[in-house]
């Protein structure tokens, strides 16, 4: 074949939380464990996680998991499986006191306990009031979080490629993983990873939108080599517009604003959210905080010299308490919105954030073959935002990503250590032409005399995604978006690269970038034209209501003649009684 191998007992695609918890867990357990990663793992997305992880610690209020889970299946607006929701919500408080033992520096309540703040769909008894749930280091919780979990990876010998891109997946006949085909950025090289399992970790791929708050990295990689190894993606039609972008910027203001007091007004200086959600108000989930934010921009009542912006106030909270538990945010506002939070309020707007959807999995992180049954793909695992369990259904809660990358990523590593152990798993052969799809791709941009070019590629899918598959959707604009996104697909099959070198070749790296996050594009378009309601993330203009008796199913978008299949919602919990769906409020 002419190209290096290496073998390893795992691969782990992605070094965001939940590659190294994941990772954590083989290499503790001795495996021989490989982690490849675009960035320094330190600089994986996860760093900028702000406001918290969500626990029922019960440390500042009475709090327990079954209200958590509660809130977890109202805020998926009822598409979460609830299994999956319980077996989260269950384990938190476990994953969360374990990453104070490996030294996570959370931020400390007077007793010494960890501080706990109230984010947005997060009650007590069932939806009375607002809770303090989200456990924080400040507000830079995720760069705590990462550097523990990478730290600890380090004490374990886990083994790092680092500026490395996986390209695609090694099936075999019976489609079975046997690794992946991976690429040093450096030098170009190509080499084989061949693994008896194989777990994507890969993150989000928000940058299918022109304002996110994902880092340049989030290009769907896992999603992508998936779709193209006839692997389908789950609900992708749901994707969070977090409410507090910082306007024209896209970077993210942690929710923990509101949390410690803070609130939204739109131009007339009117707390608009007691409109909305009477109850938690600026509290409430983020779907509708986003959706009341961009009703009030579109009825004109948007601040600023276009009326185009919200304003986040939280000035009255003081200098000391906002340089204490906000101190990244204060330094955000000031260097991206020219504003001291201190004295002035932040420009704000909704702006893509996160996932819902993904690769579909069990909640042992295997991933499923297809919408039929539990039948799995030997050999593949997925965890984190790049899977989809499902425990966010149609809307996530603030600090339920990093709780599921730690719950997930470390069930996901418990189940490779044991089908290791058990010879479910062992070196298969690799088949002839297992690195033939990766090479024709790299052959084919290396080879183009002319082309596509990626930069106007990449802008008009983002133009695409934005203008047609938004807050709020439209019948005509979902058809015209799927119309334009065909043509997005045609035109990134002919990308040309002109620069030709191999030697850190960043062209080279975002066309193959690009090529992923057309999948991903492609499957929401899709899977949102399709989807004839409205629920939790996706909105639309011509079926306003939710509508229980059709659609109580998760979508199933496979690349193939962008095949659509479904599966229904699982209702049943693992050990207590479900949460039937009812109307939404907050
Ligand atoms: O608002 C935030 O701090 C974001 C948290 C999250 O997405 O979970």
């Amino acid at each position: 074949m002419g190209i290096s191998t290496r073998q390893f007992d795992a691969v782990v695609v992605g070094a965001g939380g939940s590659g190294l918890r994941a990772a954590l867990q083989l290499a503790e357990a001795n495996l021989r464990v490989a982690v490849l990663s675009k960035v320094f793992p330190t600089r994986s997305h996860t760093v900028a996680a702000q406001g918290g992880v969500s626990a029922s610690l019960g440390n500042e209020e009475p709090d327990n998991w079954h209200w958590h889970m509660y809130d977890t299946v109202k805020g998926s607006d009822y598409l979460g499986d609830q299994d999956a929701i319980e077996f989260m919500c269950r384990k938190a408080n476990e994953a969360v006191i374990e990453l104070e033992h490996y030294g996570m520096p959370f931020d400390r309540l007077d007793n010494g306990k960890i501080y706990q703040r109230p984010f947005g769909g997060h009650t007590s008894n069932y939806g009375e009031r607002a809770v303090k749930r989200a456990c924080a280091a400040a507000d830079r919780t995720g760069h705590a979080m990462l550097h523990t979990l990478y730290q600890r990876n380090v004490r374990a010998k886990t083994q790092f490629f680092v500026e490395w891109m996986a390209l695609d997946l090694i099936r075999n006949q019976a489609g079975d993983v046997l690794g992946v085909v991976a690429m040093e950025m450096e030098t170009g090289e190509v080499t084989i990873l061949h693994a008896k399992a194989t777990l994507l970790a890969t993150g989000g791929a928000g940058r299918i939108y022109a304002a996110s708050t994902n880092a340049f990295i989030n290009t769907g990689d896992g999603l992508g080599m998936a779709a193209r190894a006839g692997i389908p993606l789950e609900d992708m039609e749901f994707w969070q517009f977090h409410p507090t972008g910082v306007a024209g910027a896209g970077v993210l203001i942690t929710e923990g604003v509101r949390g410690e007091g803070g609130f939204l007004l739109n131009k007339n200086g009117e707390r608009f959210m007691e409109r909305y959600a009477p109850t938690v108000k600026d509290l409430a989930s983020r779907d509708v905080v986003s959706r009341a934010m961009a009703t009030e921009i579109k009825e004109g009542r948007g601040a600023g010299k276009d009326s185009d912006h919200i304003l986040l106030k939280l000035d009255h909270l003081g200098a000391d308490v906002i340089d204490k538990r906000l101190p990244g945010i204060r330094e955000i506002a000031i260097k991206f919105a020219n504003v001291d939070p201190a004295k002035d309020p932040i420009p704000v707007v909704p702006t893509c954030h996160y996932m819902m959807g993904g690769i579909p999995t069990n909640m042992h992180g295997q991933v499923l073959a297809g919408h039929n049954g539990g039948a799995i793909v030997k050999g593949l695992y997925a965890a984190g935002e790049c899977a989809c369990v499902s425990v966010h259904g149609a809307n996530r809660l603030g600090t339920n990503s990093l709780l599921d990358l730690l719950v997930f990523g470390k069930a996901s590593g418990e189940q490779v250590v044991k089908d290791l152990a058990s010879d479910a798993l062992a070196y298969q052969d690799l088949p002839k032409d297992a690195a033939d799809l990766s090479l024709s791709r790299l052959a084919r941009l290396d080879s183009a005399k002319s082309g596509e070019d990626v930069a106007e590629v990449g802008a008009e899918m983002r133009r695409t995604m934005q203008l047609h598959c938004g807050v709020f959707r439209f019948p005509d604009g979902l058809a015209e978006g799927v119309r334009r996104m065909q043509e997005v697909g045609k035109r990134a099959g002919s990308l040309y690269v002109k620069d030709k070198s191999k030697v850190f070749n960043t062209a080279r790296v975002e066309a193959l970038e690009l090529e992923n996050l057309v999948e991903v594009a492609m499957s929401t378009m899709v899977s949102a034209n399709a989807r004839q309601e409205s629920r939790g993330a996706h909105d639309r203009s011509d079926f306003p209501d939710r509508n229980d008796a059709q659609w109580m199913k998760h979508t199933f978008w496979y690349k193939e003649n962008d095949r659509l299949e479904y599966r229904p919602v699982n209702l049943k919990p693992l050990t207590v009684e479900s949460f039937e769906p009812k109307a939404r409020v907050y």
